[in-house]
């Protein structure tokens, strides 16, 4: 049997009158790449917020190796072994790549870490600030970040946003990799290439409910799916 990394049980989220996510469930098992797609607005990144405890649930659990987070801080959660990036890069540009990676794992001289830099396609720039990397690099810089104190699942919000087609696949290779290693990833996403490319598990949101769930061949040849993206229904 599948061993269930995180759990999300019957989560909400409201803004004033305004419910952005709707009693949503999610089980992610362990060593999956889970995508959770939706057309703009459909409450992914908010969902994302919950999980890592960035925002407040109203209420509804999240259970990360069957515990139970919903009274831990984002700090407290990174440490029980989730990795993030958010939607924005969030790289300190005034710094270097090096410098970067050496805060994210809470450790100075990476230097015996050329090779998992190297991955991500960044060992050139390492002694560059940040500031100056491509938008590509500043990704996967990002990514390198969420990832590099060895989390058991990695979240990532839009991790190809603004990347050209070889740089997404390039991304998709990078996470595949990783995931071989061991890293479970939840990924918010609008990239349907990169969806194909990597994704074993699908999670459709739509105005803030889970709309469908399945293989991403069973969800890209969903009828219904393709119409909520179209705005027809
Ligand atoms: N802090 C907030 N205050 C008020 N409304 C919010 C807030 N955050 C999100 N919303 C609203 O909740 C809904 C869901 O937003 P969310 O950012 O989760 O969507 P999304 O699926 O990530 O969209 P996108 O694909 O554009 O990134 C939207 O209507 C948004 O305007
Ligand atoms: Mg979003």
């Amino acid at each position: 049997m599948s061993e269930v990394i995180l759990n999300i049980n019957k989560i909400k989220k409201t803004f004033g009158g305004f419910t952005a996510v709707k009693d949503v469930d999610l089980k992610v098992n362990k060593g999956e790449i889970r995508f959770i797609i939706g057309p703009n607005g459909a409450g992914k990144s908010t969902l994302f917020k919950l999980i890592i405890g960035y925002l407040k649930a109203d209420y509804g659990d999240v259970i990360f190796k069957e515990e139970n987070l919903n009274k831990f801080e984002l700090h407290q959660r990174i440490k029980k072994g989730i990795g993030l990036k958010f939607q924005a890069p969030s790289v300190f540009n005034e710094m270097t790549v090096l410098q970067n990676l050496e805060i994210a794992a809470n450790q100075t001289n990476l230097n015996d870490y050329n090779d998992f830099i190297d991955r991500f396609g960044i060992l050139e720039e390492k002694n560059i600030l940040a500031g100056d990397l491509s938008h590509g690099k500043k990704q996967w810089l990002d990514i390198a970040l969420a990832s590099i104190s060895n989390p058991d699942l990695v979240l990532l919000d839009e991790p190809t946003a603004g990347l050209s087609f070889d740089e997404t696949k390039k991304t998709g290779e990078i996470i595949k990799y990783l995931n071989k290693q061991g890293t479970t990833f939840l990924i918010v996403e609008h990239d349907m290439e990169i969806l194909k490319q990597i994704a074993t598990a699908v999670s459709v949101l739509h105005l803030g409910a889970l709309f469908v769930e399945g293989s991403p061949q069973s969800v890209l040849k969903n009828k219904d799916v393709a119409k909520i993206y179209l705005g027809a229904s």
